[in-house]
């Protein structure tokens, strides 16, 4: 579109601040299957931290750790547990983007920066979103080196690819839903894709409500959750309360075979939140399974969770917490058509939260 302000690309990196990315590395390597690509730290000239890059298909993670223990690092760090600073998205111009972005209401985070180096030149910027995170705006049209400046090659392959090729959607937990979908309304001119409330996303003990701001294309849908009134406290609340605030709750990773990616995950370890076998006996019944190419047996053994909607239907399944806080999560999501977020799926999905948040005490 040539008319749109804010235009994206689509997402650059997603960039986490952990307590010690040698061994986060180590564990988005062996255990989701990505390449460690590149590494900035003390070696590289960089004193103050230590990142490692790492790809798979088009998924470009980042994982930063603070050396010093005053660092705004390791205190994002010793505040949030580990979690998702930032939200990179590549754009055609990062000036405009940014300068774009203050004027329809954003807080700034990073001037604009134009990097040159004897790998061209890159342009960078960022705002504030939701909490502690960011958005940084990344031109790399005209630079040639590996990630960033300061970063170095470092080629670890993953032993066991898990079949990830991009990012399907990134969903963040805030206390008030609205300010949040307003914000990516007005700032980068997204629109709303879906609206769920707390009539559908309700168990007996807990709700929560949905929003799904997309940049109309599809490239980019973040969801946006708020708790509701519930009997209990809800999964929402005991996010907030661990992160210390709003933040990414969930990072949905997109594969063209969701069977095949579950069982390389769970030969290397990955947890998976349980489903009851009643989930499936009423998935028999619900879906029509003339109109999917998947085995329900199949769905069933491993505990992934199936929908569908009057253009397709999704295969999608969740991890437990991937660190000690009741805090960040995968999904995990094989898409035939469908558009949808798996609205069938919540109910079950939203129990089998709740059983763990009860085994922690926080229910
Ligand atoms: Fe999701």
């Amino acid at each position: 579109m040539t008319n749109d302000p804010m235009p994206l690309l689509g997402y650059d990196y997603i960039e986490f601040y952990v307590g010690n990315a040698r061994q986060a590395a180590y564990y988005y390597r062996t255990a989701f299957g990505f390449d460690v690509t590149a590494y900035a730290g003390p070696e590289t000239g960089v004193r103050d931290r230590s990142s490692y890059v790492l790809e798979q298909g088009e998924l470009r993670f980042v994982v930063t750790a603070g050396l010093h223990p005053d660092h705004e690092i390791t205190r994002h760090h010793h505040l949030h547990g580990d979690g998702v600073k930032d939200v990179a998205f590549a754009v055609p111009d990062a000036v405009e983007a940014y300068e774009v972005a203050l004027e329809r209401g954003a807080d700034p985070y990073r001037k604009p920066e134009t990097i040159e180096s004897d790998d061209g030149t890159l342009v960078l910027s960022a705002i504030r979103a939701y909490g502690d995170t960011i958005h940084t705006f990344v031109d790399r049209s005209r630079y040639g080196g590996v990630f960033l400046p300061g970063y170095q090659p470092h080629h670890l392959p993953a032993p066991r690819p898990a079949g990830f090729t991009h990012i399907d959607h990134v969903v963040c937990n805030v206390e008030h839903m609205d300010e949040w979908a307003r914000f990516y309304a007005d700032v980068m001119g997204f629109t709303q894709l879906h609206h769920f409330d707390d009539e559908q996303i309700s168990t007996e003990y807990t709700a929560l409500m949905s929003k799904v701001l997309w940049d109309g294309e599809g490239r980019i849908k973040l969801p946006i959750n708020e708790p509701a009134e519930g009997r209990k406290r809800s999964q929402i609340e005991e996010y907030l309360d661990f992160y210390r605030g709003p933040g990414v709750q969930h990072i949905a990773l997109a594969t063209g075979d969701i069977v095949s990616t579950v069982e390389t995950l769970k030969a290397q370890g990955i947890q998976f939140l349980y489903v009851p076998g009643t989930y499936y006996e009423d998935l028999r019944e619900r879906l029509d399974w003339s109109r999917m190419d998947a085995e329900i047996d199949r769905l069933a053994e491993l505990g992934i969770l199936a929908d569908q909607d009057d253009e397709g239907y999704l295969l999608q399944i969740f991890t437990k917490n991937v660190q000690d806080r009741p805090t960040v999560f995968y999904e995990v999501i094989e898409r035939h058509g469908s558009r949808g977020f798996g609205v069938g799926n919540f109910k079950a999905l939203f129990e089998a939260i709740e059983r763990e948040q009860a085994l922690r005490g926080n229910l």
